[in-house]
């Protein structure tokens, strides 16, 4: 069994949080025969000035290649004036694209010692433990016609086209379901098939996967409005929620911010498994960017990068017990009070991203 993985630590923040996760598997690799190979290579910001261009033709073979991809973070003001087609953030899209990665996951998670943190009562988001499977290949930001067209009476006309096709439906349901069966066994389904049809398709085609494949599963049907409001409601009533590129994108900004700073957030994503092998192409990342107002100082959180080679462990190399671990490593040590900067609390102790990094892997360490 092959065990490559490919880093791609960016701009800013993301060479320090990567720097955290590259100690957590060199002592897997020390200690636990893991095996895991690293090879890295360059994306952003960084890529640009080496090479001219966001993501090299080398580095993406590279991540064409490997099994899996941890992506730290791109972009800075240094480059926010170079050309639309190289900018950073081009190198992710790129990525994204040519990996097919159809299947965003974004976990909200809600970590006990940061339940007050939340903008919702303790008690509402107190164990929550929800993912948002997003539709990210399809929909209305890739649909054409994409345009702004000069009406010519001194108006103009901006439009953009929501397209989706019974395949593209049919594989992100199908990875809904098959996570909703490694957890509470419960999917939620959101769209607009009272406005769009768009939506209505999205409605048949999941409820027909759920008849054919997965009528073990709980399923339920939400409008995407209904379920926003429901996420601020009452979260906890969702396990597996899935919805379209647009909806999802919003969806799980909300979900977010149920369970605190941005410098927690994971996220994976995950495309078709290959026909010869079932393995599927994957990149994780955190859902924060560069930060580059912090940059340099050493003191960014490094959880939402760890917690997204947590997701790695689990959905690439299918080690869940030690992808728990990792993450019960987290929980821990935020329990004890140790904290970066962006989550402090009162009566915690303030640390660096390295001395946190180091507490977690400290936590992981003693549970093994
Ligand atoms: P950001 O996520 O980089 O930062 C927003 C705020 O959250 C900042 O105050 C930052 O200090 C704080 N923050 C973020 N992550 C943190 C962490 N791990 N620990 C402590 N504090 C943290 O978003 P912003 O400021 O809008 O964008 C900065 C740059 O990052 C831009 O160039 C943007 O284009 C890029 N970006 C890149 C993304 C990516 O690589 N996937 C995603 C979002 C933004
Ligand atoms: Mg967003």
């Amino acid at each position: 069994m092959s065990n490559t993985i490919f880093l791609l630590p960016g701009d800013g923040i993301g060479p320090e949080a990567m720097g955290e996760v590259r100690k957590i598997i060199a002592h897997m690799n020390d200690t636990m025969g893991t095996g895991f190979i690293l090879d890295e290579g360059l994306v952003g910001g960084c890529a640009y000035d080496a090479h001219g261009v966001a993501i090299s033709e080398e580095d993406m073979a590279k991540a064409m290649a490997a099994d899996a991809v941890l992506f730290g973070a791109v972009g800075g003001p240094k480059w926010d004036s170079v050309p639309y087609e190289v900018r950073p953030e081009a190198g992710l899209l790129r990525l994204r694209k040519d990996m097919q990665l159809f299947a965003n996951l974004r976990p909200a998670i809600c970590y006990p010692a940061l339940a007050s943190a939340s903008s919702l009562k303790p008690e509402l988001v107190e164990g929550l433990d929800i993912l948002i499977v997003r539709e990210l290949t399809g929909g209305v930001y890739f649909g054409e016609p994409k345009e702004i067209i000069d009406l010519g009476n001194g108006q103009k006309r901006g439009i953009d086209t929501q397209i989706y096709d019974t395949y593209e439906i049919e594989r992100i349901a199908g990875v809904a379901f098959e996570l909703a069966r490694t957890r509470q066994n419960a999917v939620c389904s959101m769209e607009k098939r009272n406005v769009m049809k768009s939506g209505v398709l999205w409605n048949q085609v999941v409820t027909e996967v759920h008849k054919r494949t997965y009528s073990d599963v709980k399923l339920e049907h939400m409008l995407a409005d209904a379920g926003g409001m429901q996420l601020v409601r009452a979260p906890k009533q969702f396990d597996v929620i899935v919805t379209d590129n647009l909806f999802g994108d919003m969806l799980s900004d909300v979900a977010a911010m149920l369970t605190g700073s941005l410098g927690m957030l994971p996220s994976a994503s995950l495309g078709a498994p290959d026909a010869t092998t079932g393995k599927r192409k994957a990149l994780y990342e955190p859902v924060h960017g560069s930060a580059p107002d912090i940059a340099g100082k050493g003191i960014a959180n490094p959880i939402a990068m760890i917690a997204s080679f947590a997701m790695c462990l689990r959905y690439s190399f299918n080690m869940v017990a030690e992808a728990y671990r990792l993450e019960k490593a987290i929980a821990t040590v935020l329990d004890k009070g140790i904290r970066t900067g962006d989550i402090m609390g009162e009566g915690c102790r303030q640390v660096g991203t390295s001395e946190m990094g180091d507490a977690i892997l400290a936590e992981f360490v003693a549970t093994s």
